[in-house]
């Protein structure tokens, strides 16, 4: 294996410009990928996710900057890149007038996957994987969009490529079958893969990926790990302390003022198995607690200023209280979360 490979990241992308006639769809867009990760690209329409993922994929030259796959450039060396990788479009068609397994072979075939003869172990092996042994035999014209969705995700796994790179892998599938989705991803990534996926369903990826990038009007807005932009953001809306000394009195000391911080408000939703009101009641002695109302399916939401050790006050406060907590969440996950604040532009 080339040194380049065993040491780069399986995608780095660095200020990567696109222009479609007068208009800059990318500007001066750069990001990595560490091996092993399942990264969502994520970005509103038109934000310019597909035109990023055709550049990956070589199916388009990007017009400055530098895009490497697995440590190859997409523009000097695109065969050895697209044999490293596999490609899903969104919305790509799938040929109609054959069976599961015939696509599947003709597919092996034209990647040039080795077989024994007739015999075709690495179509069986995905179709094992993805769950179509059973539609096998199957005509493509008379799956479901879901299915089709899910044959053009095993094509793209024939050749054992390293890094895949989907583009909306979930659009067309209904809640089950994204789940399922997810839950190859995982496994995909437990075979050493990396995935890169895009999507503007913020839910579909919170819980899958374990890094983001994210892009609006062609701009890089941030990327990495969940944790770390979490943290990131969390030491950028802490208070900054800054003393602010009073004038000098004749009778003491100097006297020192912090300004009030402007720190956001977390919204909790808890399930418990009383009344708001009574909520409220009891949380109006806990300082922390700035708001409690009704939230979605009886619950109730409890705006608060601080961190986890807050959370886990307003808890204890309520059980001593005498108020059955049957259930604590964050409004909004962590990823949502992220998303708001920094497509508000509250971080760089
Ligand atoms: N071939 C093209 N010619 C001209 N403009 C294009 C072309 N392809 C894309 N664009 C424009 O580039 C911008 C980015 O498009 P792109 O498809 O990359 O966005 P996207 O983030 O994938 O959006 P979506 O979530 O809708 O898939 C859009 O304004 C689009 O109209
Ligand atoms: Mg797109």
């Amino acid at each position: 294996m080339n040194d380049l490979a065993t040491t780069s990241p399986a995608i780095r992308v660095r200020h990567l410009w696109h222009r479609f006639g007068r208009f800059d769809v990318l500007r001066d867009v750069s990001f990595e990928v560490a091996h092993g990760e399942i990264f969502g690209f994520i970005g509103p329409n038109g934000a310019g996710k597909t035109t990023t993922i055709r550049i990956m994929a070589t199916l388009l030259e990007p017009m400055a900057g530098r895009v490497e796959v697995d440590g190859f450039d997409v523009t000097i060396d695109p065969d050895i890149v697209r044999q490293r990788i596999g490609y899903m479009p969104d919305h790509a068609g799938v040929y109609e007038r054959v069976t599961v397994r015939e696509y599947l072979e003709f597919f092996a075939d034209a990647y040039r996957v080795p077989t024994a003869g007739t015999s075709y172990a690495v179509v069986d092996a995905v179709m094992e994987l993805t769950d179509l042994t059973k539609l096998r035999e199957k005509l493509v014209a008379t799956m479901s969009k879901g299915m089709k969705q899910r044959l053009q995700l095993a094509r793209t796994l024939l050749h054992d490529p390293k890094v895949l790179i989907l583009d909306e892998p979930a659009s067309d599938l209904d809640p089950r079958a994204r789940i399922e989705i997810r839950d190859l991803l995982v496994e995909l990534r437990a075979m050493g893969k990396t995935v890169f996926l895009s999507s503007h369903i913020l839910t579909e990826l919170a819980d899958v990926c374990t890094s983001v990038a994210i892009l609006e009007r062609g701009r890089l807005v941030v990327s990495g790990p969940i944790e770390d932009i979490a943290r990131r953001l969390e030491a950028s809306t802490q208070p900054q302390p800054q003393a602010v000394e009073e004038p000098q009195t004749e009778t003491g000391p100097k006297t020192v003022r912090l300004p009030q911080p402007q720190v956001p408000l977390r919204t909790l939703k808890l399930r418990v198995l009383a009344p708001g009101e009574s909520v409220a009641a009891i949380l109006a002695g806990v300082p922390a607690v700035k708001r409690v109302g009704p939230g979605p399916a009886s619950t109730v939401l409890v705006g608060y200023v601080g961190d986890e050790q807050t959370v886990a006050t307003v808890v204890r406060v309520l059980v001593m209280g005498g108020i059955p907590v049957v259930g604590v969440e964050p409004e909004r996950n962590e990823l949502e979360r992220i998303f708001l604040e920094v497509t508000r532009g509250e971080v760089q």
